[in-house]
């Protein structure tokens, strides 16, 4: 049996939790990883992702969450088994086509991945400039994704001034170039404080709004409990949807 959640019974559920007939977007057959002859640390693994839902991934520090999405970036391979994206194989691509892949998908990554020494506006325009993007399309560009997370104005102030939060904001907007419909949030409020947390979890709420699929790998029950969703378990090397219940805590 699966493993279950259990939640107070009075919260609204924000979340895409219903059962339905959705798209899948991405899925896992099999799938086995290990790192440099060590234990797997996911053991043929299958689980599906369903287009325009709003997913947990959770499991304790080093259970695999990262590797999950390195996974589904295509940044990683897997050692067996066969990762599907809208029914196309991503797993053995490269050049090009792993590169449109990645474009795809917009992520928010756990330690941010800014380059402290510039600018928040030249830190948003850097995935933009590699694809061409110039001049007034990309000065629109950048000044419309920082409008969304509230910091067009403090565009030319270095990252390194900035505070946790506010990095995690410039790294959600540089997350929305090419208007993915995905995006995958790395413990977006591991260093936050609630009402920190409490902002970014809006902010990427409204992009599932807008429609998008997202999944937000977290171990912080508290966040699970305020912005319900479907939860991914990741146990035993195993990945478990478990199921929302009653009462705090994860049996
Ligand atoms: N590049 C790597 N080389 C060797 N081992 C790795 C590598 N990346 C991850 N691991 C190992 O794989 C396991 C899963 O790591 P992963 O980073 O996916 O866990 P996590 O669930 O994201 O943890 P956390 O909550 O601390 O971020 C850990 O035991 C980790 O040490
Ligand atoms: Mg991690």
């Amino acid at each position: 049996m699966n493993p279950m959640i259990r939640l107070p019974p009075d919260l609204p559920v924000k979340g895409a939790c219903d059962e339905g007939t959705a798209l899948i977007h991405f899925e896992f057959k099999n799938i086995t990883k290990s790192y440099l002859g060590n234990l797997p640390v996911l053991d043929q693994v299958n689980f599906k992702i369903e287009a325009g839902g709003f997913y947990y991934l959770t499991g304790v520090s080093g259970a695999g969450k990262t590797t999950v999405f390195r996974l589904l970036l295509s940044i990683e391979r897997p050692d067996s088994g066969e990762i599907y994206f809208d029914g196309e194989e991503i797993s053995e691509v490269s050049g090009t086509r792993q590169a449109l892949h990645r474009r795809r998908i917009g992520m928010v990554f756990q330690d941010y991945r800014l380059l402290p020494a510039d600018t928040i506006e030249e830190n948003v325009a850097l995935p933009l400039r590699v694809s061409g993007y110039r001049g007034a399309a990309l000065r629109n560009r950048i000044d419309r994704q920082l409008e969304q997370v509230g910091l067009v104005e403090r565009k030319r102030e270095q990252v390194m001034g900035l505070s946790g939060g506010e990095k995690q904001l410039v790294s959600i907007a540089r997350a929305m170039s090419f208007d993915p419909k995905v995006f995958f949030a790395d413990e977006p409020t591991g260093n936050l404080d609630q009402s920190m947390a409490f902002r970014v979890m809006e902010l990427i709420q409204g992009l599932h709004r807008e429609d998008s699929t997202v999944v937000v790998a977290t171990h912080d029950l508290d966040l699970i409990r305020s912005f319900r969703a479907k939860t991914l378990l990741i146990k035993d090397r195993k990945i478990h949807e478990v199921r929302l219940t009653g009462q705090a805590g994860i049996s």
